[in-house]
């Protein structure tokens, strides 16, 4: 998974270009690139770097070329074929340097092509599979940029987001899109193309999201594609999009997660009826009503808040759930009919594995919902209805806000259905009157961060943590074994704290301290003897606790405290110290945080 830039307008200096780049550098960061037409000089130069962006900066400004470019492409890479070098790096060209190509994706029959056209003639310099996409451009140009891309793409099969611009007719930028994300971001008299939002909300935040199968022909004052499309505004501020002074974006998202709940819920409790409103999901109201099994799918965290939702809807909207991991249902062959609804969750939207889950469910004309963050992402477009969990921009490679803001929607989304089948308004109300307290109850546990840090300070030799939980809360000692994973590179695993004894106990001594996510809930009683046993071989204990519980002090070596709520809420609550937890442990140990080693933050990629 790659990052794009594109841009066309007004003869600037290509910087610009590397400070929207930036934006997009969590999308993969082994190399980077540009090319750019110099007006001037009637010529593109280009330079490629391994490494970060500031690799590519260096060598731009030590480079001596002139740096005004229109138009010109930019690229970060996240490599899937050919080695970490420079010249795997984008954009890539043809034989006569006149076509420059950057490309986000996979073209699956890349070797094939290579092979013909080297009988062809044509001399390839990388191992990369994008490289082929300039070549068939150079063979099919007849002195117009979008037919020969048009014929281009007629011959490769795969996923792309590519922006090409030719010497041999510099006046255009040429963007297309199957599956991988792009977008257009209109300007007065300039056009920036992005990967993401983040990388044009400083220049505009009129855009324009390319579906696939389209192609966009933009021109210094216009631009034409296939199909009328919608321009969305977006929300964000720029400084959304920083850390806001914070020393991490993962830090600035976990501060956030008060207003990701906020967010989520605002406008949509109908107090007084004990429901919500939901406008997302009006288009297929009726059909919802018939409904009676739910598959939810998603991939990593998000399949965690997953199973977070199947415990509430099973439990609060008595719809038999079932959770699977989306390169897992993916292959399935799951028994589903008119009255089973398909559920997908990601915050980026963009994530192949669950796509690919998600195109099988429409193969089988099954009803599919979306639980989103990213607007207009491919999730978004192509699920039949949905609703936006409003988290904002999720910089970080690990998930923190945007986790709370689809648990807040799960549980929306539970009450929505309840209160059409057996939920009470009693209960109803309940649940939307808890829900409305969770904002204000979440800024309370941010306030015990110093004190989660001296924990994460005392624990950050450690090697090896279970994370243990039950019910509502076995999901979130998976979630908190995943982020501290992700983030410190220590072995860490989440288990339902009645398995301890099954076998993970033999692990258990004074060198392997257990995470317990155990509040005052239905399950308190099993938590506790599950944190005795583990405190009976002398296994160090943190415990996640409701506020008030003092006798938890005598078993546990630390407590964090979160306030009390419902049960199904708890897992709300339980999450935000687990993902401070996280944090402080791996800034303790000097990790980069925002962008651990080999992730990304979407995997658009199998
Ligand atoms: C979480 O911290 C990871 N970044 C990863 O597990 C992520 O949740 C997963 O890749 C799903 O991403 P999505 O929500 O954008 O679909």
């Amino acid at each position: 998974m790659c990052g794009i830039v594109g841009y066309i307008g007004k003869n600037k200096d290509i910087r610009i270009g590397l400070e929207a780049l930036r934006r997009l550098e969590y999308r993969g960061y082994d190399s980077a690139g540009a090319a750019w037409y110099n007006p001037e000089k009637r010529e593109i130069f280009y330079i490629k770097k391994t490494g970060r962006i500031d690799n590519l900066e260096k060598a731009i400004l030590e480079s001596n070329l002139n740096l005004i470019g229109n138009p010109f492409v930019m690229h970060v890479r996240w490599a899937t074929h050919g080695g970490v070098t420079d010249y795997n790096a984008h954009p890539h060209f043809d034989c006569q340097k006149e076509f420059f190509v950057v490309h986000n994706g996979i073209i699956e029959n890349w070797a094939e092509l290579k092979e013909k056209l080297v009988k062809e003639g044509h001399k390839f310099i990388s191992e990369c599979d994008t490289e082929v996409i300039a070549h068939l451009i150079e063979k099919y140009f007849q002195g117009n940029l979008e037919e020969a891309v048009r014929k281009t793409l007629k011959e490769i099969r795969g996923t792309y987001g590519m922006a090409i611009i030719s010497k041999k007719d510099p006046q255009k930028l040429v963007v297309a899109r199957l599956s991988s994300p792009l977008l257009l971001g209109i300007g007065q008299d300039e056009t920036l193309v992005a990967s993401d939002p983040s990388a044009v909300i400083t220049h505009t935040r009129q855009v324009i999201n390319l579906d696939d199968n389209e192609i966009a022909v933009i021109t210094p004052t216009n631009f034409h594609i296939l199909k009328e499309k919608p321009i969305i505004t977006i929300e964000w501020t720029p400084e959304e999009a920083q850390k806001g002074g914070y020393p991490h974006f993962m830090l600035k998202e976990i501060m956030e997660e008060p207003e990701a709940i906020e967010n989520a819920i605002r406008g949509r409790l109908m107090i007084e009826e004990g429901s919500v409103k939901l406008g997302g999901l009006d288009v297929i109201a009726e059909k919802l009503r018939e409904i009676n099994r739910l598959i939810l799918i998603a991939c990593g965290t998000a399949s965690y808040a997953a199973k977070v939702g199947e415990y509430m809807l099973e439990e609060y909207a008595g719809i038999p759930c079932e959770v699977d991991i989306g390169s897992e249902f993916r292959y399935r062959k799951p028994i589903v009919d008119e009255k089973t609804v398909a559920i997908f969750i990601s915050q980026s939207g963009e994530t192949a594995d669950t796509l690919a889950a998600l195109r099988e469910m429409k193969k089988k004309k099954v009803l599919t919902l979306g639980i989103t963050n990213v607007v207009g992402s491919t999730q978004a477009r192509e699920t039949d209805a949905g609703v936006y969990t409003r988290s904002g921009p999720e910089i970080a490679v690990a998930s923190t806000k945007a986790f709370l803001g689809q648990l807040a929607t799960l549980a929306l989304f539970t009450v929505y259905l309840g209160r059409q089948k057996e939920m009470a308004l009693v209960m109803g109300k309940r649940i939307v009157s808890e829900l409305a307290k969770l904002p204000e109850l979440a800024k309370g546990v941010l306030k015990s961060a110093s004190e989660i840090e001296k924990i994460a300070e005392k624990y950050k030799d450690f090697k090896n943590f279970w994370f243990i939980g039950r019910k509502y809360n076995l999901p979130i000692a998976l979630e908190g074994a995943l982020k501290l994973k992700e983030l410190s590179y220590l072995h860490a695993e989440g288990i339902g704290g009645g398995e301890l004894k099954h076998g993970h106990l033999a692990l258990i001594d004074e060198n392997f301290p257990t995470v317990a996510i155990c509040p005052s809930d239905s399950v308190y009683e099993k938590m506790v003897s599950n944190i005795q046993e583990i405190k009976a071989r002398n296994g160090p204990v943190i415990v996640i606790a409701t506020e008030g519980n003092e006798e938890i002090k005598d078993l546990a070596d630390d407590v964090i405290y979160i306030p009390k709520t419902l049960e199904m809420l708890t897992p709300i609550l339980a999450t935000v110290p687990l993902h401070l937890f996280a944090y402080y442990v791996a800034a303790k140990l000097g990790c980069d945080i925002d962008k651990p080693r080999n992730l990304a933050k979407s995997v658009t990629v199998e």
